[in-house]
């Protein structure tokens, strides 16, 4: 006998499980350093209109796809087009999945050791960014810490997958996304009555215009794509968990100002921070791991800060890493009759063991390389900017060209028939945006990611 399919207990419930999958590394480590690199204020404006015309879309497409088949990727795409080419775009999310987590966790299980140094200390007497980033360099260039903290973390997010959506993937979201804010807001607190701290507000909202090129809207359009989880159906997968009373238009924007608010929040507290110690706050991906400990250093209570920072990393790592092994699981319990726990420890085990190389691509494997990438790149170059393009384009392809335009918009308004009433505009706009704008910006960005543009 077949098992009646788990479900979220609320709308608010899968609200924050979602907001927890879009909030991750993306909000806390990449966005702040790449609009550190990217110009500031000018960059935060084209980012937030590629959210708006394409992550937003997009992630309607993905959740209602989702909750209409009440199914993983793989499954949906066949009960809605019995077509071997779009299982087979189903199955490369699952791919996508597959890949994105094992390095994820590499830099989850960073958050999780940097918990533990400023626990034991080791974080608090620096001077300068030198400092801090040559024990940085000293801790990733072992291989007990890198792969000891990447277990650690792999270990924690297949306990909490193991548990269900509902009494793992729920619950804990229910605890880690409120407990998120609060850290973040006493960071902010922290970061904006530092003195000098107003200088990095303005780096934040003056907009420097010359900074913005054809390369730089192209960075804020991928962004925008891997902060909203989009691209592989783990919002499809978390919508399969969602009942068809509940209203995807609304609950697509929770999501979004949800992860958006962090994004920038986030962005004020570090920036604020990094420009009153007088730090570069273009210091690319080494901003949250080497400028950081030195500007927590210098600040009066800085252990507590420092201590707070990488729990709230920790945490966002966690709840988005939990969406990518629910997305591998799904599929093996739905298409494949495995249990959830078998599949969990099975894949997850998989997926852990492909993430050591990506450790290991910091110390021992950091020679191996093909052109000029470690095994870490070549993982996250292939899924991040090859597979999610890929696939958010043929989300919206698959939405606005090929599932019947009356199966689709019947879906969409249930549970949202108040919003048509009010706004009957919104079902037309959105399928251009899907049709057009989305399919024509994203082929943009993936052939940038080719090299071809
Ligand atoms: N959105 C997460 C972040 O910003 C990462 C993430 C989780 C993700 N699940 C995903 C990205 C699925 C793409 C697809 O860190």
């Amino acid at each position: 006998m077949r098992q009646i399919r788990e479900a979220w207990g609320s709308r608010f419930g899968f609200i924050l499980a979602a907001a927890g999958s879009a909030v991750g590394l993306g909000n806390i480590w990449k966005f702040p350093y790449i609009a550190g690199e990217n110009g500031g204020a000018a960059f935060v404006f084209v980012y937030l209109i590629c959210i708006a015309i394409i992550g937003f879309p997009v992630l309607i497409s993905e959740i209602l796809i989702g909750r209409t088949t009440q199914k993983n990727p793989v499954g949906a795409f066949d009960a809605l087009s019995h077509s071997k080419f779009w299982i087979s775009i189903g199955f490369l999310g699952v791919i996508a999945g597959f890949m994105i987590l094992s390095f994820y966790s590499v830099i989850g299980g960073w958050t999780l050791g940097y918990v533990g140094e400023t626990l034991a200390g080791n974080l608090s007497n620096f001077h300068n960014p030198e400092e801090a980033g040559a024990l940085f360099g000293q801790l990733v260039g072992s291989v007990t810490w890198g792969v000891g903290f990447h277990t650690l973390f792999f270990a924690t997010v297949m306990f909490i997958v193991i548990r269900g959506v509902q009494g793992g993937i729920e619950r804990s979201s229910k605890i880690m996304m409120p407990v998120l804010l609060f850290i973040l807001i006493i960071l902010i607190i922290r970061g904006v009555t530092l003195e000098g701290a107003s200088r990095g507000l303005a780096f934040l909202w003056v907009p420097d215009w010359g900074k913005i090129n054809g390369q730089s809207i192209l960075i804020a359009l991928g962004h925008a794509f891997f902060t909203l989880s989009l691209g592989m159906g783990a919002m499809l997968t978390y919508g399969s968990y969602m009942s068809k009373k509940d209203n995807v238009v609304s609950s697509a924007a929770q999501i979004v100002f949800l992860d958006t608010l962090i994004a920038i929040m986030a962005g004020v507290a570090i920036f604020s921070a990094v420009f009153a110690s007088g730090l570069d706050p273009a210091a690319g991906p080494g901003l949250i791991f080497q400028t950081l400990p030195a500007v927590f250093s210098s600040m009066p209570g800085g252990v507590y800060f420092s201590f707070l920072f990488f729990l709230l990393m920790a945490i966002a790592a966690l709840t988005s890493a939990i969406s990518l092994l629910e997305v591998v699981v799904a599929y093996f319990v739905d298409e494949r009759g495995w249990s959830r726990k078998g599949a969990a420890l099975v894949f997850g085990g998989s997926i852990y063991l492909l993430g050591i190389p990506s450790a290991l691509s910091f110390n021992v494997m950091s020679n191996m390389t093909l052109s000029g990438k470690t095994f870490f790149d070549i993982v996250d170059f292939l899924a991040s900017n090859i597979l999610l393009p890929f696939g958010g384009l043929m989300i919206a392809v698959f939405t606005g060209w090929i599932w019947s335009r009356t199966a689709v918009i019947s879906s969409l308004k249930a549970g949202a028939e108040h919003l048509f009433e009010v706004f009957p505009a919104f079902e037309g706009i959105w399928l251009v945006f899907l049709k057009f704008v989305a399919p024509i910006l994203i082929t943009l960005v993936l052939l940038n990611s080719l090299g071809v543009l």
